[in-house]
């Protein structure tokens, strides 16, 4: 432990903090402070040299970015949606979704040739989606509850993050088409991996051999 250097690691608060928590209690780092945290956002964990801060998913990667905390734990969509500069290390496993086009089930999103509206929280996923498609669109950008869009004649379609898809079926939504898998994903900022290359390194060997283990108990 001495003479390492202390590591920043930025949670994603909600759904993604608790499950990297378990993750990172199972790896030996003492996460009690942050499962009772009350209203509190920063921890520090002498023992393990470790202070974790608890963020919202757009703001993860800005941190990462400035280099303020060395490791992001953050959402594939987080990352697909804004363009920064970090190294994606590990695919943690949990939080899996997708990316889908969905719409109202009885509207043929395909047919004619009207240039198509399309609601989303995620304009640039949706904008490069349609890009690789060839195909025109505008994007109408929307802060949640996006399957309200083509319900109210807003958008012909939404993009959006598809779980269990029951938020789809409870509103008369369909999907027509999956763009891409998401799950929770290690980032690690550019500098932080040079500079603190052997604590990073041991960090990211000890949650893989956690992921490892939870993956062949799933199995
Ligand atoms: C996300 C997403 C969908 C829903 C999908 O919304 O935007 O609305 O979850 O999950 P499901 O397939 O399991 O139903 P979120 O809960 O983040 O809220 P929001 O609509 O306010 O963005």
């Amino acid at each position: 432990m001495d003479g390492e250097r202390k590591i920043k690691i930025a949670l994603t608060k909600g759904r993604i903090e608790k499950e990297a928590v378990k993750i990172f209690e199972r790896a030996g780092v003492d996460c009690s402070e942050v499962i009772n945290k009350g209203r509190k956002l920063i921890f520090h964990n002498m023992e393990s040299n470790i202070d974790f801060v608890l963020v919202k998913a757009p703001d993860v990667l800005t941190y990462v970015e400035h280099g303020v905390v060395d490791v992001g734990i953050v959402g594939k969509d987080t990352l697909l949606e804004q363009d920064k500069n970090f190294y994606e290390v590990l695919d943690l496993g949990f939080g899996k979704c997708k990316f889908s086009l969905a719409g109202l089930k009885n509207s043929d999103f395909y047919s004619g040739y009207n240039r198509k509206k399309i609601a989303t929280k995620y304009p640039n996923v949706a904008r490069s989606y349609f890009r690789k498609l060839g195909q025109d669109v505008e994007i109408i950008k929307i802060e949640g509850s996006v399957e309200l869009a083509p319900i109210l004649g807003l958008a012909d379609a939404i993009v959006d993050i598809v779980e269990t898809g029951s938020t789809l079926k409870e509103n008369g939504l369909v999907v027509y088409k999956d763009i891409c898998s998401i799950s929770a994903r290690m980032v690690v900022n550019m500098a932080s991996m040079k500079m603190k290359k052997e604590e990073i390194e041991k960090i990211i060997n000890k949650v893989q051999v956690q992921i490892n283990e939870m993956e062949k108990a799933a199995r």
